[in-house]
């Protein structure tokens, strides 16, 4: 069973784990995220092999600094100004690579692009003091909901990985969002931590959707599913249903709910975010075989909210059945 160390008494032995070729889940503001040296292949495949990816789908390389991020890859002068405002922070850049940059090709499934980002907090600490970048997806098993506290990556991977470094509840609770821009123009791959609409004042300029071709286990139709189904936008609870509630108004028959828990009673969109995955864990505990959501706002965080909820409510007929 893995190790559980606070953040305050992990270094050493994370650092230790990870120049060995080793992965460790650390805390990031995002989510959790199982880490290797991304510059070492047999690390990285540990990643894959720990999370039981059926496939191998590019990870995000995640840097320490600015001048890190300029090894690895060519900035355009708008991705590098959205690099200098909300780096670290919860914003991933895809990037064309530059040669040699000793990443290892596992790292980003052989494109030529790289998905770059700059944490918060001890994962920024610890790629400081290795020297090297980190390639990190969420710490959980493939196709499960994102792990956003220390017990629940050692609940999911705790056999498979030696060390957890527990900072706490992650404190935004979803994963970065990720941009890439292409011919002069902002693409939104993947709605996540930061609003669209911050990126796109800061950009001066509006975000398309819907890429095509982009190819992100994120975007996998079914992925951070639950043993339970889905039933989303419900305005009345069936029997022996799950509720996972949002503002004021309740469901129609909410009383009969198996289990009840409030993303937000306020109504706000960035607490909800922060505790969508560990409520859909709790209602997925309770035992319930389907989880019914009330409707969730579209704007700002709402959009990535209702993406990952999207996800875990489609047919899971596409992914390695759950453990
Ligand atoms: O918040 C986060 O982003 C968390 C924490 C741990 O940093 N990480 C995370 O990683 O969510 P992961 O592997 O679960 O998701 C990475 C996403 C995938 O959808 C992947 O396909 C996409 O990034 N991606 C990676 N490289 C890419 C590339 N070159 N082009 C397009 N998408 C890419
Ligand atoms: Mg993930």
């Amino acid at each position: 069973m893995a190790e559980i160390l606070a953040v305050g008494e992990a270094m050493e032995r994370a650092l230790a784990l990870l120049e060995g070729g080793d992965v460790v889940a650390i805390p990031t503001e995002t989510v959790y995220g199982l880490a290797a040296d991304a510059t070492n292949g047999v690390a990285v495949a540990r990643i894959f092999e720990a999370k039981g990816r059926p496939r191998f789908n590019p990870l995000i390389a995640h840097v320490a600094d600015l001048a890190m991020a300029g090894r690895i890859a060519d900035f355009d002068p708008l991705s590098a100004k959205l690099a200098e405002t909300f780096w670290p922070g919860p914003l991933t850049l895809v990037l064309q690579q530059r040669a040699e940059n000793g990443i290892h090709p596992l790292v980003t499934a052989g494109l030529d692009t790289i998905a770059l980002r700059m944490p918060r907090g001890f994962g920024g600490e610890l790629i400081a003091r290795l020297g090297r970048p980190l390639a990190a997806p969420s710490a959980n098993s493939s196709g499960r909901i994102s792990a956003t506290t220390a017990e629940a990556v050692a609940a999911d991977l705790g056999e498979r990985i030696r060390l957890v470094v527990d900072g706490g509840a992650t404190p935004v609770g979803l994963e970065s969002t990720i941009v890439k821009i292409e011919d002069g123009k902002l693409w939104l791959l993947r709605p996540g931590g930061i609003a669209a609409r911050e990126i796109e004042a800061v950009a001066g300029v509006k975000m398309m959707r819907g890429a095509a071709g982009i190819q992100a286990p994120g975007m996998l139709a079914s992925h951070y599913a639950p043993g339970a189904a889905m039933r989303l936008n419900v305005g009345k609870i069936a029997s022996g249903e799950a509720l996972l509630a949002f503002g004021r108004d309740r469901a129609e028959g909410w009383q009969d709910a198996v289990a009840v828990r409030n993303l937000s009673e306020a109504g706000d969109l960035r607490e909800a975010a922060t505790n969508l995955f560990a409520y859909m864990q709790a209602l997925d505990r309770s035992g319930a075989a389907t989880i019914a959501v009330e409707p969730i706002p579209q704007d700002g965080l709402g959009e990535a909210i209702n993406d990952r909820l999207a996800r875990a409510a489609a047919p899971r007929d596409k992914i390695a059945s759950a453990p």
